[in-house]
This record gives structure tokens, sequence and C-alpha cells, in this order.
């Protein structure tokens, strides 16, 4: 069984696009192989750092986001990364044989630099974020990764330093492959890409009144004014929902919105219906464990056991090979 290990960085709730694009693909990649799923506490402070108040609590949102979107700790070792020391150790150790210029081209490094204004990011730690992922993944000796296209640029740069330490220290590392997870096909609410910061999602943990209110608000066909004018389904964006949610009765939605005998607030009612029972049995786990703080601790001290055993023999193996 091959190693996967894959993090998600604690800055607030899932929403639906990481149900659907994301966790729907841990969830099947569970059994078929030993998963590390990490909550990558330490990224979240590479940018975060000025106001770290939120970040306990968001790491047990998290958690919980998990395991009522199915992610199972029995079958995964869920765990958060600050508490297994080795990571920094290992960040530190690769950091001796990176060269500065393959961090500085890094693109999505380039990009945050120039795009995220208000936040300080000329920091050490910012511009070693791709290299922390790196130990992050080689203290697992992961043979795959599953990321988001936006990732691939930090995997390659994996690959680059697997090749490099192996060639100057002996073979220790195996060099992981990407497993590209398909973006997601639900669009924001307005028909951007779902993101917290466009303020178009629904979280999994919005309650079914907040989903019906958002849903309302959604953006469709602008041509289609009245209820009764003919709409236009493949560019409005609660039909590419209702394809997914609601697939059984696109057909007839599809003929009556064009027809103009659907009007959007009843079709959007249909929608909202779909999307609260898929996320029923979500919610009603989450609200099991949002009541069991003490169970999240413990699943997180566990898991930082179990990582911890793999994280130490493989630190020390390269230690080791470093001549430590
Ligand atoms: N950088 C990843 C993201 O923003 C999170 C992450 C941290 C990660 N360490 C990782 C993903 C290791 C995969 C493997 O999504």
């Amino acid at each position: 069984m091959g190693t996967i290990l894959s993090g998600m960085r604690p800055t607030g709730r899932l929403h639906l696009g990481h149900l659907l694009g994301v966790i729907n693909n841990w969830k099947k990649l569970q059994d078929e192989y030993r998963c590390y799923f990490m909550v990558a506490d330490w990224h979240a402070l590479t940018s975060e750092y000025e106001d770290p108040s939120a970040l306990r609590d968001n790491v047990r949102q998290m958690v919980i986001d998990w395991l009522s979107a199915g992610i199972d700790h029995e079958k995964s070792v869920i765990f958060r990364q600050s508490d297994v020391y080795q990571h920094a150790v290992l960040h530190l150790m690769l950091s001796m044989i990176t060269p500065l210029p393959w961090l500085e081209r890094c693109p999505t490094y380039k990009e945050q630099m120039q795009e995220i204004k208000g936040k300080d990011l000329s920091t050490y730690g910012f511009l070693g974020y791709p290299l922390l992922q790196a130990a992050d993944i080689l203290l697992y000796k992961a043979d795959a990764v599953p990321v988001g296209e936006d990732q691939l640029p930090h995997l390659e740069l994996t690959r680059e330093i697997v090749r490099r330490f192996n060639y100057l220290y002996g073979t220790v590392f195996p060099e992981p492959k990407a497993l590209l997870t398909a973006a997601s096909k639900v669009p924001g609410l307005d028909g951007r890409k779902m993101s917290k910061s466009y303020g178009n999602c629904i979280f999994l943990s919005d309650d079914a009144g907040t989903i019906r209110e958002r849903i309302r608000g959604a953006v469709t066909d602008p041509q289609k004014i009245y209820k009764d004018s003919p709409g236009r389904p493949e560019i409005c964006n609660v039909f590419a929902y209702e394809n997914i949610f609601l697939p059984e009765r696109c057909s007839e939605i599809e003929a009556e919105c064009r027809e103009g005998t659907l009007g959007c607030v009843k079709c959007k009612g249909y929608l909202a219906d779909a999307v609260i029972e898929y996320l029923q049995p979500v919610h009603e786990r989450r609200s099991r464990y949002e009541k069991q703080p003490d169970f999240i601790d413990r699943l997180l001290a566990d898991g930082a056991k179990k990582a911890s055993v793999m994280a130490a023999a493989n630190l020390s193996e390269a230690m080791n090979a470093m001549g430590l």
C-alpha cells in the first residue's frame, strides 16, 4: 500500500467547493492508500503571523469539518503539523541545500507577493512556505500527494529537492507524484470561483435557513428578468449546481426554464432543498462533534503519536545521511 500525505491550512471553515473537490477525493483515497491528513498550522502562520488568536480554534473547526464530511480517523491519520516537531527539523535541514532562486522563482510566491497587500510577506518563513511543504511530504516518504493545480509548483520543487538530497547524501527519499484533484465543479454563488474572500460560499457549517438564503441570492441568467422570461440554463449558476445536486430533474428544469414556465425563485427552492438534503448527514455529524471538544483533542493527540512514529524514523535516517 502506498503512502499519501496531504494537508490544508486552517484558515477558516470549509465550503462546498472543498467538499466536492478535495474532501470527497480524500475519502476515496482512504481505502487505497495509507493516508496522513495534516492540519498545516505552521503554514497558516507564514501569512497570518500577526494575529494567531483564531488559529487553535480554526484547527479544531477544520478537523470537525473533515470528520463531518466523512474522513475516517480510524482509516487515516489526522494530525496537526505543529504537534510533530520533526517537520521543523527536516525543513531546517532541507534549507541547507535549497538554492534561494528555487524559492524566489516559485509562481505561487511571486503571485502572492504581488497580490496580497496589507500584510508584510517579505519574511523568511513565507519564502520558505513550499520548502516546509516539501518537508511535510518527505517526512512520511509519501508516494503521492493529492493536490489542486495551484499546488503543482510545490510538488515540482519537492521533487527537485529529493533529487538534490539523494544525489548529495545517498538515496533516502522517493520522488512523490502529484495526484491532481479535478477542479471543483461548483462555482461560487455569483459565478466566480467559490472562495471565502469573495463571500460567495456555502459552508459545511451553514444551517438550512442560511443555505436557503444564500441560494436565494445566487446570480442566474441576467436576461431572465421576470419569472416567465425564457432563461439560458447553460450560463446559469444555479443550473450548474442542479447538475450536481439534482441530476434526475435537470432535463425537466432545463426545458421549463427555456420555455419561461419556471421562475428563478422556484428553481432556487428546488436547489436549496437538494443541497440541504445532501448536507444533512454532514450537519448531523457536525453538531455531534461540536459538543465533544475533548474527543477532537484526543483524536489529534492520537494522530500526532501515530504520525511521529513514521516522522521520527524517517528524520533519523535523513539526519544520518546528512552526517548529523
Ligand atoms: N499548501 C497547501 C495548500 O495551501 C497545504 C499543504 C501544506 C500541503 N503542506 C502540504 C498540501 C503537504 C499537500 C502536502 O493547499
